[in-house]
């Protein structure tokens, strides 16, 4: 179906698109919600209102989806913008049609249309939702929103954090200057001009005096590589990219040695509150030059008096564990472009140039028609991806709708723990194993926004 039958097969004005189907069990009622990407403004610097945001209100930012493991939810989303949409739920492994990658997955949403999204989250942990259509622009204007699957039990904290940490790229009147650059596509990426937590400058909270809080980190940075640490208690890094660690990630204390959270990735950390009312934990964060505060916790009243370790392991979600007798591999090799690809200008916009490939094919822009599959795994199979890195800039590779493990690296030791998104250093060549489980086809990029927009994408089908 071309996007003129589309068309063609939709009224005017407000258009119910998508999946629709019911996918919930009988008797347990999905949770509905509307979500109208709009434009906004907002205070992101003190004293100044910055103008021309996008996110899911006309002025707060994107709100914290939260859902519950195994129970369905709907999402209505209306496109209130004058470009087209299409919304991803980065890290959830739920049926391709739902996915939000539009070409692959489904058509981009007009203006004024509703797309249905139905799915039901298969795992408990920390993920997040984003465009997958205009996504360089949507993006760095403010869509980017943490999204929360419950454990279908409580798993005993007092409270909870949950930070967006993501830059704007604001001038001195906290206005938006140019969102990306030819310099930064071709390197590392374009950074922010200004650091936010919550589309703040830094999160401040108050939790009880000795309790234990669950703090949910999302790096929804188009750019920026996070170096984070904690100052003030201690505390365990309990999930890594959603899913319980089954590999302990040391607890990071210092700016010498601290935790590398990519664009795209997640953790969920127990802290607990130092037991004297005014103490505080921090979340800090090394930067070019020193140090910055990020998050602020200070314990208020009496003494809670818990312990880290009353707390029990995470259950675990239901993953297939990959199976390392004998695995296939799959090569694919991150670089720069061949000469001469010119870039499609498509509906889902371009950044005007090409730079990056995998297994040198270049996927233009956010529309991927006419594009092949850059693998086909059998469903069941496990695989194991050998992902090479050709360039001296970092990427974080990610994987839409499976989970892998990284398993072997020629620059460093790996921790083996599930996710859908790694950090691929400078000439690094990183092995990663999965179990191809959920069929379709699946956008594999990286998640520097500027180098997916610019080639840097393409995607495995399982069959
Ligand atoms: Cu955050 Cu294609 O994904
Ligand atoms: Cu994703
Ligand atoms: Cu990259």
């Amino acid at each position: 179906m071309q996007r003129r039958d589309f068309l063609k097969m939709s009224a005017a004005g407000v258009t119910l698109a998508g999946g629709g189907s019911a996918l919930w069990a009988a008797g347990a009622d999905p949770v509905v919600q509307h979500l109208k990407v709009q434009p906004a403004q907002y205070g992101l610097m003190p004293g100044k209102v910055t103008q021309g945001m996008v996110s899911l209100a006309a002025d707060a930012p994107p709100p914290v989806l939260r859902m519950k493991q195994g129970q369905a939810f709907v999402a209505n989303v209306e496109n209130g913008m004058e470009d087209y949409t299409a919304m991803h739920w980065h890290g959830l492994r739920i049926p391709n049609a739902m996915d939000g990658v539009p070409y692959l997955t489904q058509f981009p949403i007009a203006p004024k249309e509703i797309f249905q999204y139905t799915f039901t989250p298969p795992d408990a942990g920390t993920y997040w939702y984003h465009p997958h259509c205009m996504t360089m622009t949507q993006m760095a204007l403010g869509l980017t929103g943490v999204l929360v699957v419950e454990e279908a039990d409580d798993v005993g904290f007092d409270s909870e954090e949950v930070l967006n940490l993501r830059d704007f790229r604001l001038n001195g009147e906290g206005q938006f200057i140019d969102l990306y650059t030819g310099r930064g596509a071709a390197r590392g990426g374009t950074h922010g001009t200004v650091m936010a937590v919550n589309w703040q400058d830094v999160q401040r909270s108050d939790h009880a005096a000795g309790s234990l809080v669950r703090m949910r980190v999302a790096a929804t940075d188009t750019t920026r590589i996070y170096k984070l640490y904690f100052v003030g208690t201690d505390g365990e890094i309990i999930a890594w990219d959603g899913h319980p660690v089954d590999y302990a990630v040391p607890f990071p204390v210092s700016g010498d040695d601290p935790l590398i959270l990519s664009p795209g990735q997640r953790m969920d950390v127990a802290l607990r509150m130092p037991s004297t009312e005014g103490e505080t934990v921090k979340l800090m964060a090394r930067v070019p030059g020193g140090v910055r505060e990020l998050a602020v916790l200070t314990s208020v009243g009496q003494d809670a008096g818990r312990v880290l370790s009353e707390l029990k392991p995470l259950p675990r979600n239901p993953l297939s564990e990959p199976d390392l007798t004998n695995p296939r591999v799959e090569e694919f090799v991150f670089g720069w472009s061949p000469e001469g690809d010119l870039p499609n200008n498509g509906f889902c916009g371009t950044l005007g140039y090409t730079f990056w490939s995998i297994n040198r094919k270049p996927w233009a822009g956010d529309a991927s028609e006419g594009t092949a599959a850059l693998a086909r795994l059998n469903l069941g199979e496990t695989v194991v991806l050998r992902l090479r890195n050709e360039s001296p800039n970092l990427h974080p590779i990610h994987l839409h709708g499976l989970a892998f493990r990284p398993i072997r690296s020629n620059k460093r030791d790996v921790l083996p723990n599930m996710t859908d998104t790694a950090l691929l250093l400078k000439d690094e060549v990183l092995e990663v194993a999965l179990v191809a489980d959920n069929p379709g086809k699946w956008a594999f990029h990286c998640h520097v926004i500027e180098h997916q927009k610019t080639g840097l994408a393409g995607y495995i089908e399982v069959v």
